[in-house]
């Protein structure tokens, strides 16, 4: 656990949670549709400034397990979206050097976003520039219950005494193993929930909620919040 102290704050791992974009098209007098489309837009304005401004890993939460609930053709626009945003952005992501990880229960999504989805990551798990991790179909207390279950198992097979589980134990089986510490969350648009997004990884990350609407934000918005996050004293529970 990092000392807190006068050294000042590394930003490793932001996660955003992007939302406002019904409310963008709202007040264009546009179909919902049109507010995701523009949110993809800053999806991918926002990973190339992440990478030029050097984070490590840039997590964004572009399904939740709660997003099901939507009517089916928003749940079908969204879902074509992220098919048409694999296809067209990964020869980029590529040049871009950006390397991929997914969180969530994102085999359960249609086979053929499965199917790019894996094609993706592997093509991209080679680089060694900006970690971008997609949570798809992810919610934080599914991704605990699975890891309570592995670590269930694990003990079940003698392989894991009870007695010696952990929070590095913990750690190890959520989705989120292979990423930096999480150091910022930042919420678009004014609501300030956290909406069941990485809840065992917040712990002690800072909270930023700006009122934005996600298909504004852009780099400008981005330093915006590593600025905010370098005037925050980081004391993990100390003094
Ligand atoms: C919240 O806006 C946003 C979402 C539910 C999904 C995020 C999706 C994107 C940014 C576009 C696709 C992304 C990729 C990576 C292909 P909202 O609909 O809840 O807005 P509202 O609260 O104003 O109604």
């Amino acid at each position: 656990m990092p000392g807190g102290g006068d050294s000042p704050a590394v930003l490793r791992h932001i996660a955003i949670i992007m939302d406002g974009n019904g409310r963008w098209a709202k007040k264009r007098m546009l179909p919902r549709v049109e507010g995701h489309r523009a949110g993809m837009k800053a999806v991918r304005k926002t990973i190339s400034a992440a990478g030029e401004l050097g984070i490590e890993a840039l997590t964004l939460y572009a399904f939740s397990s709660e997003n099901w609930r939507r009517p089916a053709n928003e749940v079908a626009d969204l879902m074509g979206l992220l098919r048409f945003y694999l296809r067209r952005e990964l020869a980029e992501l590529d040049r871009n050097n950006v390397r991929l990880e997914l969180l969530g229960d994102w085999r359960a999504l249609d086979s053929d976003i499965v199917a790019d989805l894996d094609a993706a990551r592997s093509r991209l798990s080679g680089n060694s520039g900006l970690i971008v991790a997609l949570a798809l179909n992810y919610g934080g207390q599914d991704e605990l219950v699975r890891a309570v279950r592995a670590i269930a198992a694990d003990a079940k097979a003698g392989m894991l005494d009870p007695n010696a589980i952990d929070a590095a134990a913990i750690e190890q089986r959520l989705d989120t193993a292979s990423l930096p510490p999480l150091d910022l969350i930042i919420r678009t648009s004014g609501e300030e929930r956290l909406s069941n997004f990485l809840l065992w990884q917040s712990a002690y990350a800072e909270l930023l909620f700006v009122d934005t609407l996600w298909p504004d934000f852009d780099r400008a918005a981005l330093e915006g919040a590593i600025a905010a996050f370098g005037r925050r004293e980081r004391r993990y529970g100390g003094r």
